[in-house]
């Protein structure tokens, strides 16, 4: 017990009783006599970040339901902004994993170094090719096909592609923003993503084939994740894409398969910016 706060509390009662000595005393005078500090949801979470409390609190205020975790994390990523504005250029393009969204720009003469041909001839980091490779030879053990229907796109291509979707929708960016990366924001440029299809129909189909749930359940054996999943569509601003894997490594998608996190930018917030204390 902290005796001059019982000191500061005792005198205060004394005082009080000067001036109105009828009020009961109380029979306790361990209670502190601070007043409770409310504490801050956020700072008790190992990835909050101080500069930012301005930033939770404007965020939270917006979506009351969300829990202190994913007010942090978010407003970490940097997903309080609206998409494409506050846009970064990509700090380091050999990070595995590496973040390529809404918000981190790729240059536009950025062509990756090790680019090597998928069994298609279309190209991808060599990483990604041997991983893709491994993956379709396991499927085909059980019967199954696993085809690449686009790999590496470079800024130019995927200009050409999101202005073709522009004119082909009638110039209704909100729509195409849905499922097309702007130039320089497509993961396609790093050579790391790859959209399939199955033993039928193109990549819309690809979900129904039975090649489609067993890549989303299989593919993080090979360092891969579906990056654009469902649950999380309002984060990554583009619809579900069952088709579109991309390479993060073993280390990392095997994680956040275990840890149950399909956004990676959650993963790099808790997992790669910051890192929990292990307790032995
Ligand atoms: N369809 C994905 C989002 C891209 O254009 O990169
Ligand atoms: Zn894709």
């Amino acid at each position: 017990m902290n005796t001059a706060v019982t000191a500061a509390a005792a005198a205060a009662i004394v005082i009080a009783n000067l001036f109105a000595p009828n009020l009961p005393v109380p029979l306790n005078l361990d209670i502190p006599a601070i007043v409770a500090v409310e504490k801050n949801p956020y700072a008790q979470l190992y990835y909050y970040e101080a500069d930012k409390q301005a930033r939770y609190e404007a965020y939270q205020a917006l979506h009351a339901d969300l829990s202190a975790d994913e007010v942090v994390w978010r407003v970490n990523a940097g997903l309080d902004y609206g998409f494409y504005t506050n846009i970064e250029p990509v700090a380091d393009v050999n990070a595995l994993p590496l973040i390529v969204n809404k918000y981190h720009q790729l240059p536009a003469d950025y062509v990756p170094a090790d680019l090597a041909k998928l069994p298609s001839g279309r190209l991808a980091t060599k990483d990604t090719c041997a991983a893709f490779n491994a993956m379709a030879a396991d499927a085909r053990k059980e019967g199954l096909r696993i085809y690449d229907t686009s790999s590496y796109r470079s800024y130019a291509l995927q200009k050409r592609l999101y202005n073709g979707y522009l004119q082909r929708d009638g110039g209704n960016v909100e729509l195409v923003d849905t499922y097309s990366a702007r130039p320089g924001h497509s993961e396609h440029q790093t050579g790391r993503a790859i959209d399939l299809s199955g033993s039928f129909g193109s990549l819309n189909d690809f979900i129904r084939t039975p090649e489609g749930p067993w890549v989303n359940d299989n593919c993080y054996k090979y360092g891969f994740i579906v990056r654009y999943q469902q649950d999380i569509v309002p984060l990554t601003g583009y619809k579900y894409e069952p088709w579109h894997i991309t390479y993060v490594g073993v280390e990392v998608s095997t994680a956040m398969h275990e840890l149950g996190i399909t956004c990676l930018e959650e993963y790099v917030v808790k997992y790669i910016d910051h890192q929990p204390s292990v307790t032995v």
